[in-house]
């Protein structure tokens, strides 16, 4: 089964700097027991200089949720991954598609991304998810093998061994609707066997791949107890302590 990995997408949220490192403080407490299961979590980049030295003696690692691919320069409102590393992230969500959807990212911007984190030492969480129409359409192994494929391409595999998957439909983030561990199981194995198919058996077998969409207490135990699911990013769940520990939990159950 592997050791689990937990991952908190805070989003546009908290409003302030305080409360963002108050809810980091109270998920490093709450968890100062668990030992096995890999935590991050990944608040808005005003924020993370703070957050990350809070939890810099923690098992909690910090990750950014976008990077730019440039490292610097005339780019207003972007942020390197040098920044990201500077501020003390070690990882980097790619590809959500909340940045596909309102901020006009494509797969060939994730794939610029991509090759920035790598080169910037920051692991990649890559996102990857079809709309329910997709899914409805009969599109949901093209869309998916779309965006696994192109946001790899050209990829060395020896530049991939921090990759982080994440598969989440646009259906089931922040609706309360989940797919159930077998659709998500059933994704995530196609998408080892991607993995497998553009690089090699070693590859689709060490790279994490976390199920995202309405994680929640109730249902992540379940999720997480299939094959080829390796960990969750968890959205609206990971906003309070009270919600996101008890997922944790159930990581470091399976771990
Ligand atoms: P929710 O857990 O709020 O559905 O969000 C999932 C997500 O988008 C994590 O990146």
């Amino acid at each position: 089964m592997g050791t689990k990995f937990i991952a908190g997408n805070w989003k546009l949220n908290p409003a302030e700097i305080n409360q963002a490192k108050e809810l980091a403080r109270e998920v490093r407490d709450r968890t100062a027991n668990c030992s096995k299961v890999n935590i991050a979590v990944c608040p808005p980049f005003i924020s993370l200089p703070a957050v990350a030295e809070l939890l810099r003696e923690s098992r909690i690692a910090v990750g950014g949720q976008d990077l730019y691919w440039e490292e610097a320069g005339a780019y207003t409102g972007a942020i390197s991954a040098p920044m990201l590393k500077s501020a003390g992230c070690s990882y980097v969500i790619i590809g959500h598609s909340e940045r596909r959807q309102y901020f006009g990212e494509t797969d060939e911007t994730v794939c610029r991304k991509l090759y920035a984190a790598l080169k910037g030492g920051l692991k990649p969480i890559v996102c990857v998810g079809e709309t329910l129409q997709q899914r409805k359409a009969g599109q949901l192994h093209d869309v998916i093998r779309t965006q696994v494929t192109e946001a790899l391409r050209g990829m060395d595999e020896t530049s991939l061994g921090d990759l982080v998957v994440a598969y989440e439909p646009i259906w089931a983030i922040g609706t309360g609707v989940t797919a159930t561990p077998q659709q998500a199981q059933e994704m995530h194995a196609y998408i080892r066997s991607l993995l497998n198919d553009h690089f090699s058996h070693a590859l689709a077998m060490t790279t994490p791949l976390l199920y995202g969409g309405s994680v929640k207490s109730d249902n992540a135990t379940e999720l997480l107890s299939q094959n080829d699911i390796d960990g969750a990013l968890v959205g609206g769940a990971s906003l309070k302590v009270d919600t996101f520990v008890p997922i944790i939990e159930s990581g470091e159950e399976l771990s």
